[in-house]
């Protein structure tokens, strides 16, 4: 059915203005100062926006949703992490393709594929991971990107033994992606380093979560960005630092950046709202904020809002990886005496024996469940703070995650001819975030209590309406594939 959104302050990277939508069927055929509703076919559906801001639907870079890791899977599927995606006011996902080192590449791709295809509400595309980079490997993520639609490949320099790419692997990949055009993604944190820290930690009994952080320093994570940059130059390959948590990792990107990397960075909304105390709190609560890279201190915090304001960090995605509290993170579950450091035991992504009596926080899986919480956290912590404006946050949760991964202007933009993908948006509602809210399976929100200033009221994904007030109503499935063409970056 037709669709007018009538009445709202449009608000787009680059434009602020009273407006009115229109689209005759999944595209926006009319932006206008007034659109009359009576020139309009009867049945279009009107959405009336008064005092209400639209943004363009937003776009989360970075989400796991199918994702076996460390010993289990997260706890969303397609249905519930969609759902939750479009309650929150993302339309499109980037969900990252993680296969094991033994899988081949093509077989993962129309695994996790079908997987989204079956149950997916809002619209996807995926990175995709290389682990393995033997001739096999090479042909088929070849082929993924000329006739599959993939434009953007993932490397992890951390997770040693499970995920890890070895560093003339990595060359060959960066190699091949810049003959490709295809732009590659980084997890940044040297795996040997995390290795040799975690062993230390729990040879010296510390195994709480709070340990986490210091297993995996700021300098881990800023040597990684380093040695990741330094092979994307060396290259001229196009590279893309994912979830960077703190300082001396964003002054590493501006480095290789001002020597003529090309590198974009993104931050995730963990990283930008919660800190390490987060991690310390008592009963093994801290083990629901332990990921990779760690919660860091109020300090890199206030450096990665600055980078988000200055546009050096391009994005602002999620790294939505959810595990149950109440069963997955106790796999590391220590209980920790009165007046000791101690707890439990483990060393890499790939899980591995059970915590045993005295637990192991290298066990806990790593992640942190945020897909519909994003773009208020942002709002509230980002805009209403004063920290950025909503041009930036437009930019920074949409337009640019569409235009680094090949998806503009179909997505992440108010203009004719780009999906109606709209978000119609209370900026004053005032309530806080909890568990009973969230369309995620996952048993608990990492926000829970804080703040909330903001409200979607009103979501559509190419011209319908899926969501109210935070509630999805879109029935079933619904989203699609979008093949992506990584011309634009080819030399
Ligand atoms: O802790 C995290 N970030 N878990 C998900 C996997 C990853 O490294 O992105
Ligand atoms: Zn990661
Ligand atoms: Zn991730």
């Amino acid at each position: 059915m037709p669709l007018l959104i009538r009445g709202g302050r449009i608000i787009t990277a680059t434009r602020d203005e009273r407006a009115d939508v229109y689209a005759a069927d999944e595209t926006i055929s009319r932006i206008e100062p007034s659109i009359s509703a009576t020139s309009l076919p009867s049945d279009t559906v009107v959405v009336d926006a008064t005092n209400r801001l639209v943004f363009p639907g937003f776009i989360d870079p970075h989400v796991h949703i199918h994702l076996p890791f460390m010993g289990t899977n997260a706890a969303d599927d397609h249905d519930t992490a969609t759902q939750a995606a479009l309650a929150g006011g993302t339309t499109t996902v980037i969900e990252m393709i993680c296969p094991g080192p033994q899988d081949e590449p093509l077989s993962a791709f129309e695994s996790w594929r079908q997987l989204a295809a079956a149950k997916a509400h809002c619209d996807f595309t995926f990175h995709q991971a290389v682990v393995r980079f033997d001739a096999l490997a090479r042909e088929q993520l070849r082929g993924l990107v000329q006739s599959r639609g993939v434009a953007s490949f993932k490397v992890f320099l951390a997770y040693k033994g499970a995920l890890d790419i070895s560093d003339s692997d990595l060359l060959a990949l960066l190699e091949m992606s810049r003959d490709l055009g295809v732009i590659v993604t980084a997890h940044c944190e040297n795996a040997d380093a995390v290795a040799h820290l975690q062993a230390a930690m729990i040879a010296a009994g510390n195994k709480s979560p709070k340990f986490h952080e210091p297993s995996r320093p700021v300098w881990v994570e800023a040597d990684g960005v380093n040695h990741f940059a330094t092979f994307a130059g060396l290259t001229r390959a196009h590279g893309y630092i994912v979830h960077t948590s703190c300082d001396a990792a964003l002054q590493q990107a501006a480095l290789a950046r001002g020597r003529g990397v090309s590198l974009w960075v993104e931050a995730v909304i963990p990283h930008l709202v919660l800190d390490a105390s987060h991690v310390e709190r008592p009963d093994f609560e801290g083990a629901k904020f332990v990921m990779s890279p760690p919660l860091r201190t109020k300090a890199d915090q206030d450096a990665l809002w600055r980078a988000v304001a200055s546009r050096e960090v391009s994005t602002i995605g999620t790294d939505h990886a959810p595990f149950h509290f109440g069963s997955q993170k106790q796999l590391g579950r220590c209980a920790e005496p009165a007046g000791s450091n101690a707890v439990a035991g483990r060393t890499n992504a790939g899980g591995g024996a059970a915590a045993g009596a005295t637990g192991d926080f290298t066990k806990i899986p790593n992640g942190i469940g945020s897909i519909q919480e994003r773009v208020d956290l942002v709002h509230t912590f980002g805009v209403v703070a004063g920290r950025i404006n909503y041009q930036t946050m437009v930019d920074a949760c949409s337009t640019q995650a569409a235009r680094i991964f090949g998806m503009y202007p179909r997505k992440g933009d108010i203009a004719i001819g780009s999906d109606a993908d709209l978000v119609v948006y209370d900026p004053n509602a005032v309530s806080r975030f909890c568990k009973a809210d969230s369309l995620s399976a996952l048993d608990y929100c990492a926000y829970e209590g804080m703040e909330r200033v903001g409200r979607c009221e009103t979501v559509t994904l190419r011209g319908r309406i899926v969501a109210r007030n935070g509630k999805y109503i879109g029935g079933v499935g619904g989203g699609r594939y979008l093949p992506r063409t990584p011309s634009h970056f080819a030399q």
